[in-house]
């Protein structure tokens, strides 16, 4: 395994792995313009700061350096987290498989499991934030969690289903009305794609845990 170079401002905006006009009640046009304006927004912002942060010196007034470290979290996690929320998109929100056992075992039903999810996704409406389905990887348990202005994340922890709640995410489609996008939202969710990290996040905690 080798370590690509730190601090390269070098990263790279990822497509779409869905055609956008084919999502079931999410416009073509919001999630294009979500894509490339504010994810691609903070490509451009993340690697801005990691060049900026690649000039440091002993010399450089502290609180600049802690205000790009600062910067640098919100647009790393921006990017891992909205690259996780299209990457569950496109599919027919049809959950079965391993993901639907676990979330039974873990929160007694799968549909119960779901109300916590939209009471989240529910709560955030009108502010801004992001809802989590997760795996603890120093525990193996699943948890949904909020995160909010994308750096109050789980440590440890690898993002299952991931639901954009900034007002950028419906507004265009659905207003104020956040409870539409909400139940548009689990009608296109990729459970495939939700399986695959399922099991990638499954190995790894295993391996963390022996
Ligand atoms: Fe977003």
């Amino acid at each position: 395994m080798s370590f690509s170079k730190a601090l390269a401002g070098a990263n790279a905006v990822v497509p779409l792995p869905f055609k956008p006009a084919a999502l079931n009640g999410l416009s073509e046009r919001m999630i294009v313009s979500h894509h490339d304006n504010n994810y691609g927004g903070a490509i451009k912002n993340l690697n801005k700061v990691e060049l900026e942060l690649a000039q440091i010196t002993a010399d450089t007034p502290p609180f600049v350096v802690a205000g790009l470290h600062q910067s640098e979290l919100t647009f790393r996690n921006s990017k891992t987290l909205h690259e996780a929320y299209f990457g569950n998109l496109g599919g027919n929100g049809k959950r079965s498989g391993a993901i639907d056992k676990a979330l039974g075992e873990a929160y007694g039903t799968s549909a119960r499991w779901e109300e916590h999810f939209r009471a989240l996704g529910a709560g955030l409406g009108g502010g801004s934030g992001w809802a989590v389905l997760e795996l603890e990887l120093m525990t193996g348990e699943l948890r949904t969690t909020w995160s909010g202005h994308h750096t109050q994340t789980l440590a440890t922890a690898v993002p299952l289903l991931v639901l954009d709640m900034y007002e950028h995410a419906y507004q265009i489609d659905f207003g104020a009305a956040a409870a539409k996008y909400l139940d548009a939202f689990f009608a296109n969710i990729n459970w495939e794609e939700v399986n695959r990290r399922l099991e990638r996040a499954m190995a790894a905690a295993k391996v963390l845990r022996s």
